[in-house]
């Protein structure tokens, strides 16, 4: 039996996270998966894969075949799908796995899938026998420019989105940007949610590119997408170099978080996606970067118009005053009580800072009307 031809990979660019001793490679390219001379990137000799249900009928086969096929063994770990299972239970689901298969110190831990699946692996990753070598493949969109990269691990709890986790580097990133076909339409705009964040708070040419281009990164177009992820993930990788633990810089990649995260954590996790709160989000902090004077609402009205042709959300649910106001008051940004916005100063720029009440106010009003 002739065994079918393996698509060639192509690599479509090799960045790197300077982070001194724990610098680290970040390849993008097409058809990664396949191809075993990727398993150099992934240090050891036993390999953890941790998934998902969703993911490992589509990817962990494969994933598995190409890391044997360099001489790896390799141990599954496929926990359940979605954002409300990014908890304590399947982060103790990885651990009892990985003790009951003897895993020591040197299984690197591989996260294959999505932001969640790479947050929870990193902070097992980070905590097992106080810390082994993690690898991501992430394989949505949001992963694929944001979540994979930077050292960011976490899980939720009950009383606010990622309050418990560590910042612990990967060892490498390898993004397969074919595993986007499987990917459903919703996830995909949640995924350009983090690319609009890039252009709006660093480069404004690239939040140009992509009023451009948004109906080819819509649908599908290979060269576009890879330009978008290589563009995030050289803003992200550049801000992570200079602040790696989020003393002041990196929090400007909350611009749309902290009303994002309080969208989130008000429907319950899981109602709306990450990425459509964060589109949502960001038009909030636009607005409220309008009234405080820091932003034109001619460019307010390009961010609206951007995150709507992303297929996203910008009419936010209304919660009611009182329940915004104390969801934004669990944020790890806020100081002494005081709530933190990454508001733009102007479009392209950000800025972190505090904001009076009334406008505020006057935001969440405007923001949760169509
Ligand atoms: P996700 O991990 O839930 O993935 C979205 C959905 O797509 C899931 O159902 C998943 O199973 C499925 N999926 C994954 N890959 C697929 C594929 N190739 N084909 C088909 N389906 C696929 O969500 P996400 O949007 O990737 O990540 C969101 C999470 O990332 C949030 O928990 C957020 O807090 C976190 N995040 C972390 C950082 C960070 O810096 N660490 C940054 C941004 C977001
Ligand atoms: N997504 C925010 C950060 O990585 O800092």
């Amino acid at each position: 039996m002739t065994r079918p031809m393996k698509p060639s990979p192509s690599v479509f660019a090799h960045l790197s996270v300077d982070l001194d001793e724990r610098s680290y490679p970040i390849v993008i390219g097409r058809h990664l998966l396949d191809h075993d001379e990727f398993a150099r990137h992934i240090p050891g000799k036993r390999v953890a894969i941790v998934t998902n249900t969703i993911v490992a009928p589509l990817y962990l086969a494969r994933l598995t075949a190409m890391l044997e096929a360099a001489g790896k063994q390799c141990l599954p770990i496929v926990l359940p799908d979605g954002e409300e299972a990014k908890n304590a239970d399947n982060l103790m689901r990885i651990f009892t796995a990985l003790l009951e298969h003897k895993c020591d110190r040197k299984t690197t831990l591989v996260a294959l899938g999505g932001g969640v699946i790479g947050d929870m692996t990193g902070f097992a990753a980070a905590t097992y026998m106080r810390g082994v070598p993690f690898v991501q493949v992430p394989t949505t969109l949001l992963a694929q420019v944001d979540s994979s990269v930077g050292g960011k691990t976490a899980i939720n709890h009950p009383l606010g989105k990622n309050m418990i986790g560590a910042f612990y580097q990967p060892q490498a990133v390898l993004a397969d940007t074919a595993t986007l076909a499987s990917l459903a339409d919703r996830e995909l705009s949640a995924g350009l949610a983090e690319v609009i964040k890039h252009g709006a708070i660093i480069d404004a040419d690239f939040f140009r590119w992509q009023e451009q281009n948004m109906a080819r990164l819509m649908a599908r177009d290979d060269e576009a997408l890879a330009h978008a992820i290589r563009r995030s993930c050289e803003i992200k990788a550049d801000v992570v170099r200079q602040d790696e633990r989020e003393g002041g810089l990196r929090a400007i990649l909350n611009f749309g978080h902290t009303f994002g995260h309080a969208i989130e954590a008000g429907l319950g996790y899981g109602e709306w996606l990450h990425g459509e709160a964060v589109g949502c989000g960001m038009v909030m902090a636009a607005d409220l970067s309008v009234r405080l004077g820091y932003l034109a609402p001619e460019d307010k009205a390009r961010i609206v118009a951007l995150v709507e042709a992303a297929g996203l959300p910008t009419v936010a649910p209304d919660l009611g005053e009182a329940r915004w106001l104390e969801l934004m008051e669990v944020d790890k940004k806020n100081e002494d009580g005081r709530i933190k916005f990454i508001l733009l100063k102007p479009l392209g720029q950000a800025t972190i800072t505090g904001a009076p009440a009334d406008a505020l106010k006057a935001t969440l009003a405007a923001c949760t009307k169509a």
